[in-house]
């Protein structure tokens, strides 16, 4: 594993110009040191410290012991069939348990329980579909349509236990599969309708799902695009489990049907029986399974189970956005094919009891103020989004936000990546009104629920810097040797005490599991992140330092691009990085070297080569560069080393070449990159 610490691109472009440090080389302190300092702070204002649901309390209350606090607020915030008789069993590092011997059902809890209290009336779901379609769904009527979709898949033969592939995009049905799914305790892997047909029919395989559920498409940008044909490609050839697909109609685009096979979800949910009895579960019992990518080729199927990932979900959904379920309307606009949409949408909004609004689309669709038209139109007063959105919003101009009325947001929040301070600024200014405190949340697909965030009411926010670790979490900055580093350095950001909602392992590969996660230091979970704690204490991150890059808040394997390109028959090598860029944070630029007999036709094979990138992985895996080379620069011992070729693709005077085993390599590159 490469230990490069890079400052993200963004920062870098604008401050620390070129701050790669390789640890490997013993130099990371210094760079530190030069690390900006940012000085400007943003104190809670006196309404939200009078009325913050969360506390300075929580903090001391965590610290006298977390086991006993996450308790206490697993009581608080769930309704428990059976209460548990232990918090915590930890006898078996790193497989953890939480809320030990009880029973608890997650759509009982973000549904029924909510009309029982009569509540039943309150909207769950405002629904805008892209061509500007709504629907909108009570508590009520969400209840019972996940009730009606527990009694179909059920009796498709879907039971306990059981896997279920969601290929769909976000419409309000996702939302009912997943808790449907939960009701009847089968596991939801949901796949992002972004990635390819091969790459749905590998997680399929993975998990050995016995259902589909899918939808004939969706819109983007105005047009159709569909999905089934995807799910028909993937089950193409015989091999896998899948006994039924159920598609959802969205789009009206004609599909292939097999009709041993597929079923109309209005035919088969739509007509199902309303009646249904949710059942406690273990609180172990398995949520759900979500694929992503690591440093090898293969995604992990990371696991999550019930009362815990609920309990941190629905702490952290009250504590960082400060919600009041009564008054405030919710958006995330994180796609259910990532743990966002999965956390801050399917489940802790619903759980919470809160109001959520649900968009399907892109933001320029069909204009560039659609956002802030839907804030606007549902007085949003909370809103979470990615970095590279806002970005995209700045480099539009604010004058497309600044023709709405966004007075209604209150709190704004941020995922994905860092938020670099320029765009934080941006984000409170413009489209907080220079009064909304902006929550950088730092969490991950395997930590289930936000980790590192202020909390509104207590903590003074600070552009860049995602702050503080939650009550109840063990956050730490440590050096090579697993040692706490002091305020004002940098290290790996890992987790020294479990936590609620983390992994409990990745599906089908307990090794895997201890390997990539808790063999880098001893007794901590390792993140994968670069960190630096300020001269207040405050963590930044610093990006991935292993091969994983981020773009636009999604999270690419390298290797997994690098084995997509060699499969193709005309590549020999290939080497990919995440180079710095300014609006999706990094982009996936990769080098070839052709075979032998392969022609270099330019811009042709460069073509042909993403788009079986995107065939293999999907849409957003495509390389934004591809550029042609002799040969890839490499250590003595046959390692590329990939932090050259990030200086090329950023355009940066290349680093320390002394340890390759060729010193000319660079040089041929070069200019083979200049003709
Ligand atoms: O590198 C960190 C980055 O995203 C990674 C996790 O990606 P994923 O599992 O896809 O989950 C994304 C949404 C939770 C992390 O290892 N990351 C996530 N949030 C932040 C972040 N980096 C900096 N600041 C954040 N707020």
């Amino acid at each position: 594993m490469s230990q490069d610490i890079t400052r993200p691109g963004t920062v870098a472009a604008s401050q620390q110009d070129g701050q790669q440090v390789d640890s490997q080389d013993g130099q990371h302190g210094d760079a530190f040191e030069n690390l900006l300092h940012e000085n400007r702070k943003f104190a809670p204002s006196k309404e939200f410290k009078a009325s913050a649901v969360v506390t300075e309390a929580d903090y001391a209350e965590s610290e006298a012991g977390r086991p006993a606090f996450w308790a206490k607020k697993a009581r608080e915030l769930l309704t428990w069939n059976k209460d548990f008789t232990e918090a915590l069993d930890w006898s078996n590092p790193p497989f953890a348990k939480w809320f030990v011997g009880g029973e608890v059902n997650a759509a009982y809890n973000a549904l029924d329980r909510h009309v029982e209290n009569g509540l039943g009336d309150r909207v769950a779901i405002y629904f805008e579909g892209e061509p500007g379609d709504t629907r909108q769904y009570t508590y009520a009527q969400l209840t019972q349509e996940v009730k009606k979709a527990a009694n179909a898949f059920e009796s498709l033969g879907v039971a306990k236990g059981d896997r279920v592939a969601v290929y769909l995009p976000m419409i309000p049905e996702a939302v009912i599969t997943l808790l449907a799914c939960a009701r009847i305790g089968a596991v939801h892997s949901v796949v992002f309708g972004g990635f390819s047909a091969d790459a749905l029919r590998s997680r399929i395989d993975d998990a050995e799902a016995k259902l589909v559920v899918t939808a004939d498409g969706t819109y983007r940008r105005g047009k159709p695009s569909a999905l089934k044909p995807a799910v028909d490609e993937a089950l193409a050839n015989d091999g896998h489990t899948v006994q039924n697909v159920v598609v959802v109609k969205r789009n009206g685009q004609d599909v292939d049907w097999h009709t041993d096979r597929d079923l109309w979800w209005d035919d088969t949910v739509g007509t199902a029986s309303a009646e249904h009895t949710a059942v406690g579960h273990d609180s172990e019992h398995p949520l759900f399974i979500l694929y992503t990518s690591g440093t090898t080729g293969k995604p992990k199927g990371i696991l999550h189970t019930t009362g815990g990932y609920l309990t941190q979900g629905a702490y952290t959904h009250k504590a960082v956005f400060d919600l009041h379920p009564e008054t405030d309307v919710y958006w995330c606009t994180a796609d259910v094919g990532w743990v966002t949409g999965h956390t801050y949408v399917a489940y802790a909004p619903l759980v919470n009891g809160a109001t959520q609004v649900m968009y399907e689309g892109t933001p320029d669709s069909p204009h560039q103020g659609r956002w802030w038209e839907i804030v606007e139109k549902y007085k949003v007063s909370i809103l979470y989004t990615a970095p590279t959105a806002i970005r995209t919003f700045m480099k539009w101009g604010r004058d497309i936000p600044d023709k709405y009325d966004l007075s209604s947001l209150r709190l704004l929040g941020s995922v994905g990546e860092s938020i670099n301070p320029e765009a934080w600024m941006w984000y409170r200014d413009v489209i907080g009104g220079n009064k909304t405190p902006i929550v950088d949340t730092w969490w991950q697909t395997e930590t289930g629920a936000q980790m590192i965030a202020p909390l509104p009411g207590v903590t003074a926010t600070k552009p860049g810097s995602a702050q503080v670790p939650l009550p109840g979490i063990a956050v730490d900055v440590v050096d090579e040797m697993g040692e706490s580093v002091p305020d004002g350095h940098g290290g790996f950001l890992v987790i020294r005490e479990p936590w609620p909602s983390m992994l409990r392992g990745i599906w089908g590969d307990p090794e895997r599991f201890k390997e990539t996660y808790w063999s880098r230091f001893e007794s901590m979970y390792f993140a994968g992140d670069g960190a630096k704690k300020d001269e207040d204490g405050d963590i930044w991150l610093l990006g991935r330092v292993d091969d994983v890059m981020n773009v636009s808040g999604h999270r690419l394997s390298t290797t997994e691009i690098e084995s997509a390109l060699v499969s193709h028959p005309a590549v020999a090598e290939a080497a990919v990085v995440g180079a710095a860029d300014e609006t999706t944070g990094q982009a996936v630029v990769a080098f070839v070297i052709l075979r032998g007999d392969a022609v270099d036709s330019g811009d042709e094979i460069v073509q042909e080569l993403r788009n079986h990138v995107g065939k293999e992985i999907g849409p957003i895996a495509k390389p934004k560069n591809i550029l042609v080379v002799p040969e890839l620069p490499k250590t003595r011992s046959g390692k590329i080393m990939r932090r050259l070729l990030k200086d090329v693709a950023e355009g940066r005077e290349v680093g320390d070449a002394t340890t390759l085993s060729d010193n000319t390599v660079m040089q041929q590159i070069a200019t083979s990159l200049r003709k």
